[in-house]
């Protein structure tokens, strides 16, 4: 397994639409490996393909050590609202409130071919909205108000400069005790 780079806001990727994945490929299988792998090291709790530069409408999500991959994944079913912090990997740094599906089914397909539907709530509902939205070129900070987001826009413009050519380069080895360790249930 290896660590992927994280596409930041800013690089066209994040805003493009996915292709739906016609059949599970031996690069497919490593795709996911190496998403778990940098969704982990980053400390999230679910990574799209398109974060990671790709196309293939692929996410994976791993809430309370239950790790699903979401292939061509879908919401069939959605009931209620609720309203919680979010972050992104893609957005590094950045929080705020979005309102959510409560419960959602979601139908999609695994890493063996089948399709499955699963029914979530909370934080899985919310991981699951987040990155079925990735996948159709959508951020969690396109639900802010029009003065949130300005003032997310204004911050970003200096926490970008850590990012050269929009790209978030991960090591191994995180720092306890930094800004997102402590936020690091809502990263999506
Ligand atoms: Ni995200």
């Amino acid at each position: 397994m290896s660590l992927l780079a994280i596409h930041v806001l800013g690089s066209p990727v994040l805003r493009t639409e996915t292709t739906p994945v016609a059949g599970i490929t031996d690069d497919l299988r490593r795709l996911v490996d190496d998403m778990f792998d940098t969704m982990r090291a980053a400390q999230g709790i679910g990574l799209a393909a398109p974060q990671v530069g790709r196309l293939e409408r692929i996410a994976v999500v791993d809430v309370d050590k239950d790790p699903i991959v979401l292939i061509n994944p879908e919401i069939i079913v959605e009931s209620g609202t609720e309203r919680a912090e979010e972050g992104c990997l893609s957005i590094p740094d950045i929080y705020g409130d979005v309102t959510r599906s409560a419960q959602v089914t979601v139908r999609a397909m695994d890493l063996d071919g089948k399709v499955f539907e699963r029914e979530a709530s909370d934080l899985l509902a919310r991981a699951f909205q987040h990155e079925i939205d990735h996948l159709h070129g959508k951020l969690f900070i396109d639900y802010l108000s029009f003065l949130k987001r300005r003032g997310v826009m204004a911050r970003w413009e200096d926490l970008k400069e850590k990012y050269p050519g929009q790209r978030r380069i991960l090591a191994r080895a995180t720092i306890p005790g930094s800004d997102e360790a402590s936020h690091r249930d809502e990263i999506l």
